[in-house]
């Protein structure tokens, strides 16, 4: 009987992994329906926007943008503690377990339509919400090991998937920018992965493929001043969070409808 168990825990495994390497990203759709921002964000896996470009108002008189920095800057590391992961170390959100984002800027900003007709470009098609945050990164010490995502990672949810960062104030290699390798996400020119697990994503990679990298200039560090909105392809290899002075960010986080994880906002 175990050994049947075993056979069909095994098959199992085996079609999802199958299912993940044939999954399309539908790369050549979303490339012809996309503007020529959208077209860099899909082909680089990133792309730097100011506030003034996508709301066409200056971040200083925006009402949505003071509303949401007032929400980030009241949060703090002892609030979100019990957040009880390797995270909590270095990292405070405003998505606690259990504590969910219903109202406020951080929501008006995602179901602006500035935003989400951005979004859905990227996507070509309807999307999810898999995370709301406000974070602030905690100062690392000189001697202070990386952890976590501060090491070079791609993100494991969806083959499909998009992060937006709004930066509170001047970010760069001093309150930990975020590192990106470019075209390396999934669909990308330079992914590391080969044929016929180029559509898969996730986890940790040895120092070996981050040299490869590193002799073709092909790292960029996402410096930009305050109000800055960044759009992230995290199935690219990418590491942050690392300096020496605090960081205040919003965080948000999106996949497509064929993602398997369930949102942060649902508790199972
Ligand atoms: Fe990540």
């Amino acid at each position: 009987m175990n050994i049947i168990k075993k056979f069909i825990k095994k098959s199992i495994k085996g079609f999802n992994l199958y299912k993940k390497c044939c999954r399309s990203i539908n790369l050549k759709k979303r490339l012809k329906n996309a503007s020529p921002s959208i077209k860099d964000l899909v082909n680089n896996g990133f792309l730097i926007l100011k506030w003034e470009d996508v709301f066409n108002e200056s971040h200083k008189e925006s009402e949505l943008y003071k509303e949401m920095k007032n929400e980030a800057q009241k949060l703090n590391f002892t609030n979100t503690a019990s957040y009880g992961s390797l995270k909590t170390n270095y990292l405070a959100k405003k998505y606690a377990q259990f504590e969910s984002i219903k109202d406020g800027g951080l929501l008006k900003f995602c179901y602006s339509n500035e935003i989400a007709s951005l979004i859905y470009q990227f996507f070509n098609s309807s999307y999810q919400i898999m995370s709301l945050d406000y974070w602030r990164t905690r100062a690392a010490l000189d001697d202070k090991q990386r952890i976590a995502s501060q090491n070079w990672h791609t993100d494991p949810e969806d083959a499909l998937m998009l992060k937006i960062f709004v930066y509170f104030h001047k970010v760069s290699e001093k309150n930990g920018s975020t590192e990106i390798i470019k075209g390396t996400q999934v669909g990308g020119n330079n992914c590391f992965r080969k044929f016929p697990f180029k559509n898969l994503t996730g986890g940790y990679v040895k120092k070996s493929i981050i040299d490869r990298y590193e002799n073709k200039n092909l790292i960029s560090r996402l410096n930009a001043d305050e109000a800055s909105i960044l759009f992230i392809n995290t199935t690219a290899l990418h590491r942050g969070g690392y300096g020496i002075e605090e960081r205040l960010t919003a965080n948000l986080s999106f996949a497509s409808l064929m993602c398997e994880y369930v949102p942060r906002h649902i508790s199972t």
